[in-house]
C-alpha cells in the first residue's frame, strides 16, 4: 500500500511501518535508549546517545580497517587510501560528537554517575577493535615498501617518485594524529567532568589516563620527521 504526500511517495508496510523505518530497523534502534520516565537525570539520555554513536561509528571504522588491510595485502593502495580517508573523517566527526557532553555540568553528571559504577570506556568493544586492528596496518604498508625497494625515508625524500605511498603515509599519520587528539580531548572531558585527581568508575586514576595521550600507532611515521630534519640540516637547508 502506498500514499502520496506532496512529491514524495511514502510506502507503508504492514503495521503502519514505512520502508524507511524497516530498512533502518528504527523500532529496535530507538528502543535502545532508556525510556524518558526511567532517566535518573535529564542529561542521561544525551550521555547514552553520545556513547552509542561512538560505538556505531567505531563499528564502521573497524569494518573499514579490515578492508584496508586486505586491500594493502592485494597491493591496491589507492583503494585502501580512499577507505582510510573515510576512517579519518569518521574520527573527526566523533570529536564533535564528544563535545556534546561539554554541554553537561559536572554536578549534573554526578546525579547519575553512580549508575556507571564498575563500568568504563576501557570496555568499549569498538575502541578495543581499533587498538587491535590499527597497528598491523603498518606491517601491511611496510611490506609494500619493501617489495618496491623503497624505505620510508625514500618515500618522503622522493615523494614525486612514490606519490601513492607518500599519500598513504600522510593519511596514516592523519589517522594517528586524530586518534591522539581523541585521547587528549577525552582526557580533558574527563578532567572537566570529574577532576584530574579523581579515579574513574572503572578504577583507573585520571593520572594514568593522561599518560595514554602520548600513545601512537605508527611511531616510525613520527620518527621519520626527525630524520628529514637531520637530512635538511646536513644539506645546509636549516
Ligand atoms: C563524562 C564523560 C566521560 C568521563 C568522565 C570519562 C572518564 C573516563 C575515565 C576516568 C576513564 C578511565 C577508565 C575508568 O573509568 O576508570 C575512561 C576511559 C575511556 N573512555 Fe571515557 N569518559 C567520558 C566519556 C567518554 C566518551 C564519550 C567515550 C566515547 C566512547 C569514552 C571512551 C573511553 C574509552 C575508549 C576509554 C578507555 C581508554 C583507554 O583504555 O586508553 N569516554 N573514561
Amino acid at each position: 500500500m502506498s500514499q502520496r504526500s506532496g512529491n514524495l511517495e511514502v510506502r507503508r508496510l504492514g503495521r503502519g511501518e514505512s520502508v524507511y523505518a524497516r530498512y533502518l530497523r528504527l523500532s529496535e534502534l530507538l528502543s535502545l535508549q532508556k525510556p524518558e520516565e526511567e532517566l535518573k537525570h535529564h542529561d542521561e539520555l544525551q550521555f547514552q546517545i553520545v556513547h552509542q554513536v561512538f560505538e556505531l561509528w567505531w563499528k564502521e571504522t573497524a569494518f573499514e580497517l579490515r578492508s584496508i588491510s586486505r586491500l594493502l595485502k592485494e597491493a591496491k593502495v589507492s583503494e585502501a587510501l580512499r577507505l582510510l580517508q573515510r576512517v579519518i573523517r569518521i574520527q573527526y566527526l566523533l570529536l564533535e560528537n564528544m563535545r556534546m557532553l561539554e554541554t553537561m555540568s559536572p554536578w549534573d553528571f554526578h546525579a547519575f554517575r553512580q549508575l556507571l559504577a564498575g563500568g568504563a570506556g576501557s570496555d568499549s568493544p569498538g575502541y578495543r577493535e581499533l587498538l587491535r586492528l590499527s597497528p598491523p596496518l603498518w606491517d601491511d604498508f611496510r611490506a609494500l615498501l619493501t617489495a618496491a625497494g623503497a624505505s620510508l625515508s625514500d618515500v618522503y625524500l622522493e615523494a614525486e617518485r612514490y606519490p601513492l605511498f607518500h599519500a598513504f603515509a600522510e593519511a596514516l599519520i592523519d589517522y594517528d594524529e586524530v586518534m591522539q587528539t581523541f585521547r587528549f580531548r577525552h582526557y580533558k572531558l574527563a578532567e572537566r567532568m570529574i577532576g584530574a585527581a579523581t579515579t574513574g568508575t572503572g578504577g583507573t586514576p585520571l593520572s594514568l589516563l593522561e599518560r595514554t595521550i602520548h600513545d601512537v600507532f605508527y611511531p616510525e611515521l613520527w620518527e621519520v620527521r626527525n630524520h628529514l630534519s637531520a637530512v635538511a640540516q646536513e644539506q645546509g637547508r636549516i
